[in-house]
């Protein structure tokens, strides 16, 4: 199944544009602005989903949010991501993007972990008027942890199945899903998974939703449901954002085998 919308979702890595490796809330600035003059090339309908990056995953970790509620962890986790968000915002803005932020925590709904709920008729209105929703990797309220974390990852999927969007890019910090050689692997799909696997792994900062591997297999997820083709990609090399927005084959192909 292929979509006839002419919708992209666009997910900037908390890798990208925020150094990992570091305390809670160091951003890269300059990426950030440099990223948004790529995307302000882009005039077609757009959402998009930034991660958590060290504003998120640093306090999720220490108040173990994604194993449960924890009030103090919940509302620091939150205010950070929204923080975050309000960076990017105004970073998009100052670029003449109309950017919209979207904290999904106020709209969402997680059981287990897993999203079973996340408003979208608001966004495909938004669209409608050329505004471009920036959601985020948020914290989440969930009827069994009472909270969890809520990644861009896993929310992506969701937004771009329910709007059937037509492709989905992940602008990350490597030149796409490596093999151990440190070469982008092309392409992937459900067959071919199980084969690449083993060079798949998680994130080398501080993470709490899966690095690499978690993002890979959400994204299979959505090639199996919903027929829907994603890339990953180096958000961090420059010209590559606008590369993918223009249609170029870079990075990782994602896709439902035929
Ligand atoms: N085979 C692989 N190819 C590429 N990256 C890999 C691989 N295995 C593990 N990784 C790690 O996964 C990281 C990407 O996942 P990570 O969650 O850190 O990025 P992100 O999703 O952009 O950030 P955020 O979760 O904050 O949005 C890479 O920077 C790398 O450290
Ligand atoms: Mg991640």
């Amino acid at each position: 199944m292929n979509s006839n919308s002419d919708i992209t979702i666009l997910k900037v890595g908390g890798s990208a544009v925020t150094d990992k490796s570091a305390a809670a809330g160091s951003a890269k600035t300059d990426e950030m602005e440099r990223i948004a003059q790529e995307i302000a090339g882009f005039s077609g309908k757009l959402v998009i989903v930034h991660g958590a990056g060290s504003y998120g995953h640093v306090y999720a970790k220490q108040y173990g949010l994604d194993k449960g509620f924890h009030e103090e962890g919940f509302l620091k986790t939150h205010d950070s991501v929204r923080e975050l968000n309000e960076m990017v915002v105004k970073t998009l803005r100052a670029q003449g993007i109309p950017a919209v932020p979207m904290n999904p925590l106020s709209f969402s709904l997680c059981e287990d972990g897993r999203l079973v709920f996340l408003y979208t008729d608001q966004i495909a209105e938004m669209l409608k008027h050329g505004l471009v929703p920036v959601l985020h990797g948020d914290v989440c309220m969930d009827t069994k942890r009472g909270a969890c974390i809520l990644s861009g990852d896993q929310s992506l999927p969701y937004v771009a199945a329910a709007l059937s969007a037509k492709r989905v890019g992940l602008g990350s910090a490597t030149d796409g899903v490596l093999d151990s050689n440190g070469r982008t692997i092309p392409k992937i799909t459900p067959k071919s998974f199980d084969s690449v696997k083993q060079h798949i792994g998680g994130s080398a900062g501080t993470d709490v939703t899966g690095g690499m591997l978690g993002k890979v297999s959400e994204i299979l997820e959505l090639a199996k449901k919903a027929g829907i083709e994603s890339r990953i990609f180096n958000a961090n090399t420059p010209g590559s954002v606008a590369a993918y927005l223009k249609g170029d084959a870079i990075g990782t192909l994602i896709f439902q085998d035929e």
